[in-house]
């Protein structure tokens, strides 16, 4: 005999399109009889685009992110006898914060359990990046994970399939019906895994600007507001910094060359501007944490952050020291004029950067470690005719052409006192207690 199903989808997606509310109980039905399969992709379909549509109250995305957590495992740190703390980021060009963040953090005695994916479209994965260095390896068991965080204190690694399946199926479907950019299906996405995932503290870096997932500041902030609201609701404190992404993160876009940049940072030097988000967001970690006061700075400057850097990377099989992979073909662009560099747009350089064979068009696809932009300049900089400005690196260099195209017009140079197209301060806002 087949168990009676405690609500019909059809009703479900009726009171929705109507703008009705869903209860606790139709929304944990929903999740889980999709996820079993019960309920059909056009039925969940049809339901996404409602709630693309109409929104959800405060209180059914939290529904929806508990119902979407306990369709998988929930980790548990309790036993480590430390703080727990970890960041998030929505995503953008050139945005290796994780890679100099995760050992800064952890260097001052507090857990950092970073699981991470791969990149698809424009932006990179973590673990992409990280795979260029030779024998560095994702995948570890929930044992090797603990022991890593035991003993090191900080751990990047592949997030497990246990971790909230619903959400994986879901966004799968809003990938291919138009319904990716509704806020409470976001914010519900990252959220359960992030729950689902164990940390006691949460720092969101939400993104804004041109190479950004949402592109308006405004809707930005009411993301971050949203996460942060479910954070605090699941018992995780939960922090959010609002941050630009009209231009690219630092000087690098790709996978070993922004391995490399992250380095430089452990070494107490690179990009202003890499520096800046990476001290923000370890004092963010710290602070909920409950380490207020601890001078991050220093722990960048005096080797502290890179010698668990380097601990870390070793014990999942990597050699810190070995030489990242190189591209076979580079092609420089140099400036035309003297002048300012006013412009230079994060989303054009990023599809450049994919289309050298640094990202991945299906996610079944390899990325080409060593292919990728190196930036010579950044947007206020003072330029002189054939300077360079950018070096494009490719394994095959039939792919350049369709690089240069997408940058073409992405970047400019003015005069001296020309407005400078760089959307304001890295740091816009931020939203927390
Ligand atoms: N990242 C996620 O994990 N989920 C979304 O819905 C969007 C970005």
């Amino acid at each position: 005999m087949t168990a009676v199903e405690a609500f019909d989808a059809v009703d479900l997606i009726r009171t929705k399109r109507d703008r009705g509310e869903l209860s606790t109980d139709q929304i944990g039905w929903l999740v889980d009889a999709y996820t079993r399969g019960y309920v059909a992709d056009e039925q969940m379909s049809a339901m996404t685009m409602a709630i693309f549509l109409n929104g959800m109250t405060r209180r059914e995305i939290r529904d929806l992110t508990m119902a979407m957590i306990a369709s998988g495992e929930r980790m548990d740190f309790s036993g480590l006898g430390k703080p727990t703390t970890d960041k998030h980021s929505t995503g953008g060009v050139g945005d290796k914060i994780t890679l100099p963040l995760m050992p800064l953090v952890a260097a001052f005695g507090v857990a950092v359990p970073q699981l991470s994916g791969r990149g698809l479209g424009h932006t990179g994965g973590t673990l992409d990046k990280l795979e260029s260095i030779p024998g560095w390896r994702a995948e570890l068991s929930n044992d090797e994970m603990f022991a890593q965080l035991r003993d090191i204190g900080g751990v990047i690694c592949a997030a497990g399939a246990g971790l909230a399946p619903a959400d994986k199926k879901l966004y799968a479907l809003r990938d291919i019906t138009g319904t990716v950019e509704a806020i409470p299906l976001i914010a519900s996405s990252i959220m359960s895994k992030k729950i689902a995932e164990g940390t006691g503290a949460l720092v969101l870096d939400v993104k804004f600007g041109s190479g950004a997932f949402l592109q308006d500041i405004e809707r930005s902030r009411e993301l971050a507001r949203t996460m942060v609201e479910l954070g605090e609701d699941a018992g995780v404190a939960t922090s959010a910094l609002l941050t630009n992404m009209s231009v690219p993160l630092g000087l690098t876009i790709g996978n070993a060359n922004e391995v490399r940049e992250s380095v430089e940072v452990l070494a107490g030097g690179g990009p202003a501007d890499i520096r800046e988000l990476t001290v923000a967001l370890a004092r963010e970690m710290l602070a909920l944490a409950g380490r207020p006061d601890e001078d991050v700075e220093a722990a960048l400057d005096d080797g502290r952050a890179m010698d668990t850097w380097r601990a870390a990377i070793r014990a999942q099989g990597g050699d810190p020291d070995a030489d990242l992979p190189v591209a076979k073909e580079q092609h420089v662009v140099t400036a035309d004029r003297d002048g300012v560099l006013v412009r230079q747009e994060a989303l054009p350089f990023g599809i450049a950067a994919w289309r050298l064979g640094a990202g991945r068009a299906r996610k079944e696809d390899p990325v080409q470690h060593a292919a990728g932009i190196d930036l010579h300049a950044k947007p206020g900089d003072a330029v002189r005719q054939g300077q360079p400005l950018f070096t494009l690196h490719a394994d095959e260099p039939a792919r350049f052409a369709r690089a240069l195209e997408v940058v073409e017009g992405a970047w400019a140079i003015g005069d001296a006192g020309d407005e400078v197209h760089d959307g304001g301060p890295l740091i816009a806002d931020r939203i927390g207690r």
